[in-house]
């Protein structure tokens, strides 16, 4: 039985201060805006979630773009404090599902080449490095390399996900909130 227990739920306005926080511990100067994510809230495009501890405080959260059958990774990012504990990755099993749940196919991001932890996760879901754009991040000029999954439908990498899930679900309990979006 899992021994940390974290929900699931789509992102709301209300997260936004708990959000913005998170941000400036990880990311710095560099950080997205409170008006970022808002804008964000408002884009029928996109789908963000939040991951939350047993007392309903936002640890972790993610987005995307559904841009026809492709699903464009926008961020996902985990509070300093809860890193390494699967939380990550089960936001990322969310983006996966919400995939799934809108016969989306395929998921593409950009990662900095740098940032091995991140490129870690997406690799464990088969994900691979099919390119690279030269400075795309503007505050150091560093490259980054474009990943695609295979058709997420297929065989293959359903083996990979079906395998990694059982995994996770050893290790955290993940509930799945409302998915009404309440801004
Ligand atoms: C990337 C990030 C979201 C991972 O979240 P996390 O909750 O710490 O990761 P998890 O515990 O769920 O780990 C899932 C997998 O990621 C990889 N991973 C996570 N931390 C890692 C580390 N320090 N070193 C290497 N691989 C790592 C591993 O493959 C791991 O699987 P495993 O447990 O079987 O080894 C988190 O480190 C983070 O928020 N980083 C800052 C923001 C960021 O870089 N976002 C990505 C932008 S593209």
């Amino acid at each position: 039985m899992a021994d940390f227990k974290i929900k699931i739920r789509r992102m709301q306005k209300i997260d936004l201060d708990q959000i913005e926080k998170i941000e400036v511990a990880s990311y710095g100067d560099h950080h997205w805006s409170k008006q970022a994510f808002a804008n964000e809230l408002s884009n029928n495009y996109a789908r963000y979630y939040v991951a939350l501890n047993d007392k309903n405080e936002v640890i972790g959260y993610m987005g995307l773009w559904h841009i026809i059958d492709e699903a464009h990774f926008s961020t996902i990012c985990v509070s300093p404090d809860y890193r390494r504990k699967s939380v990550g990755e089960a936001l990322f099993k969310r983006l996966i599902d919400d995939c799934y749940e809108n016969l989306i196919k395929y998921i593409t991001l950009e990662v900095r080449v740098s940032n091995l932890t991140a490129q870690g996760l997406y690799t464990k879901y088969g994900l691979k490095n099919l390119g690279t754009r030269k400075g795309y991040y503007q505050d150091n000029n560093e490259d980054a390399y474009i990943m695609w999954s295979e058709n997420i439908f297929y065989d293959k990498f359903k083996a990979i996900y079906d395998k990694n899930v059982r995994e996770l679900e050893q290790k955290i309990e993940i509930i799945t909130g409302e998915e009404e979006k309440v801004c």
